[in-house]
């Protein structure tokens, strides 16, 4: 019964979570991104809102409501994403960036759409791609940096790449899951995740992803707390 009461809460607190995928612009009708559905990222809005915080939401483009008392912000681009992210840091107590960003970016945006030409004997098209800025890298650079959280979506390795990415990134939290398991995976139901900071590691049991947002969001509340002593 204890347990129940020790709990910490997130009043007043201001959290940012980022969300989605980003669509990186081909030409004006088609892009490059992935199959992020943004459902871990808005499960967690919505939990930081139950818990008392003041939640941002910074979303690329999903097919999803916005969760009850939570501010969203619509983005497109990693780009768009990262400014998005520090128009709104100042202030920030918790950054949670679970968007599935975009590594990389056609270099030039064809201003027309891009036609076949019928008569080239070549059948091929050579996109060049660039790197996009590391959003969660950049946060956690920040003079005045919140507790910042990643994810890492994994398919081998599943620990020490996370762990590669909590310190390369200066994180404070990673949350890993494997997606090479379709029950646990991006646009499944359940979810499965071990959450690693500088000394310590706990796996979380497959449950709905609702289950494990709220989970992990007590989770990261406690250790935001320490952190924050
Ligand atoms: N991330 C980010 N900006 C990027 C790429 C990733 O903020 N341009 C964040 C993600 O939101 C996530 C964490 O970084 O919280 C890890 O993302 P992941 O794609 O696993 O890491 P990468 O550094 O992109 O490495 P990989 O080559 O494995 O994709
Ligand atoms: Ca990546």
């Amino acid at each position: 019964l204890a347990g129940m009461f020790k709990q910490e809460t997130l009043t007043g607190r201001r959290v940012i979570i980022t969300a989605g995928p980003t669509r990186e612009a081909i030409d004006p009708v088609r892009y490059i991104s992935n199959h992020s559905s943004g459902k871990m990222g808005y499960a967690l809005a919505e939990a930081a809102v139950e818990a008392g915080a003041d939640v941002t939401l910074i979303s690329g483009p999903v097919n999803r409501e916005t969760p009850d008392r939570v501010t969203r912000i619509d983005v497109t681009s990693a780009r768009d994403m990262h400014r998005a992210v520090h128009e709104s840091i100042e202030g920030c107590d918790i950054f949670i960036s679970t968007a599935a960003v975009a590594d990389y970016r056609p270099d030039t945006e064809a201003n027309n759409k891009i036609k076949k030409d019928p008569d080239a004997a070549d059948e091929t098209l050579q996109l060049t791609l660039v790197r996009n800025p590391d959003i969660v890298a950049s946060v956690a650079a920040l003079e005045q940096k919140p507790f910042v959280v990643g994810f890492a979506a994994e398919t081998c390795d599943v620990i020490s790449y996370a762990t590669d990415k909590l310190h390369r990134k200066k994180l404070d939290l990673i949350v890993a899951n494997d997606v090479s398991d379709s029950s646990i995976g991006f646009n499944s139901d359940d979810n499965a995740v071990t959450v690693i900071g500088p000394d310590f590691e706990d796996t979380l049991p497959q449950t709905s992803k609702r289950q494990v947002a709220r989970q992990l969001l007590d989770i990261l509340a406690q250790r935001y707390h320490d952190w924050s002593e």
